[in-house]
């Protein structure tokens, strides 16, 4: 099947967080929405299909987790990133941001401390410190436009006896980055050594550009897969997350009897009707929609390169390895946090996620979500330029 991405399909009026929320959330109900992480892309036709079909019976009562979920997603795994799983090792969630409260609830106890890399992915240190946890932050290093692991500083954090957990975001939202093997066997040594388990969010892990790789920890070392949970979902690639379906992946019998009792003791497992449906479909049958949104988001990606250092050379793009979210070092503008938040959302209407929501290191970033027809792009960018030139940056 044929997709055209840039189809401009009107989101607003539909309960869309992005598109209807974006007065109360981001400040401005009036700016363009180029942050929370979904697309402006049309689902599947298979998925829509699912759902439809579903749609049709006339009982909407109490679903239950059927196999094909499990099949679907150990089969989609192999096929993407060649990493063999057991059905067995698969559990429903409804969403990987509820399942990071689970998951801390079920390995760690009041106080313990759980290791995050800012800036990352802000539900991780909500998950902590909601649970009143304590959040240990193994800083990433930012150099030369580039971003890498402290792996002393991880070694001293993993080592407090209060360390009992670590959340890794592989591909890394926001700073785009695909963990390579060294850097996740660097990781995986480290947390086995000082036994902090492994919770590895590879939700981004379909969107992988320019011949990047995606590599599962489990994949590596049956020792790995022994310490590790793997949070998979169809939501980001095929653009479903509001129908809450994601596949976590506990190897380990024991820690997965952990998950799955704190799982029924929140009472929290209950999906949606559509939500297997829909997930099953989107991993069966939708593999051309991945061969052919990865280019095209590799073309927004370029767009966006080429127009800030062509027009806005004071905004730099973090070179993505992975993901539609653009990570903007604005350092050079000499604006940050609130100013920087301003800029964006109040003069150049345009709704960003403050890079000071990922953790303080992102105060002079802004990430830009690109999965969008390239014309919102540019009409996004212009807006941005005409508010850059007047300010005369
Ligand atoms: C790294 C990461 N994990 C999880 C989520 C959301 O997961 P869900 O919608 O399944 O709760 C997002 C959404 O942006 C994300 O970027």
């Amino acid at each position: 099947m044929q997709y055209n991405f840039d189809e401009i399909i009107e989101r607003r009026n539909t309960q869309s967080s992005k598109w209807d929320n974006v007065g109360a959330r981001v400040g401005n109900p009036d700016a363009l929405p180029m942050w929370v992480a979904d697309t402006d892309f049309r689902v599947p036709y298979p998925v829509l299909d699912a759902v439809k079909a579903r749609a049709e019976h006339p009982i909407f009562g109490y679903p239950f987790v059927t196999q094909d979920f499990k099949d679907a997603t150990v089969n989609w795994v192999k096929k993407r990133h060649g990493y063999e799983m057991k059905p067995e090792w698969v559990v429903f969630a409804t969403g990987i941001v509820p399942v990071f409260n689970t998951l801390v609830q079920a390995y760690t106890n009041p106080g313990d401390e759980v290791i995050i890399q800012r800036p990352v992915y802000h539900p991780f240190g909500f998950a902590i410190v909601d649970n009143d946890r304590v959040i240990s932050d193994n800083s990433l290093i930012y150099k030369d436009g580039k971003y890498t692991i402290d792996f002393e500083d991880l070694e001293r954090r993993a080592a407090s006896p209060k360390a009992k957990l670590m959340i890794l975001c592989n591909p890394h939202n926001p700073v785009g980055r695909a963990w390579t093997e060294e850097e996740l066997r660097g990781i995986s040594e480290i947390c086995l050594k000082h036994n902090v388990i492994v919770i590895c969010d590879e939700i981004h892990s379909d969107l992988m550009l320019f011949g990047h790789k995606h590599i599962p920890v489990a994949s590596l070392d049956e020792r790995y897969a022994m310490n590790t949970v793997t949070c998979y979902a169809p939501s980001k690639t095929f653009n479903i997350a509001g129908l809450r379906g994601s596949g976590i992946v506990v190897p380990n019998p024991e820690i997965r009897a952990k998950l799955e009792f704190q799982f029924k003791k929140n009472r929290s497992i209950q999906q949606n009707v559509f939500a297997i449906p829909a997930y099953v479909a989107a991993y069966e049958k939708c593999e051309d929609y991945v061969e052919q949104l990865l280019p095209y988001l590799e073309g927004n990606v370029k767009f966006l390169d080429n127009f800030l250092k062509e027009k806005m050379p004071k905004i730099k793009m973090v070179q993505p390895e992975a993901t539609y979210l653009m990570w903007l070092d604005c350092s050079e503008t000499g604006l940050s946090g609130d100013a920087l938040a301003h800029f964006f959302v109040q003069e150049a209407k345009v709704a960003i996620s403050r890079g000071d929501g990922f953790g303080p290191e992102g105060a002079d970033f802004v990430r830009l979500n690109i999965g969008c027809p390239r014309s919102t792009l540019d009409k996004g960018l212009n807006m941005v330029l005409e508010q850059y030139q007047k300010r005369g940056f």
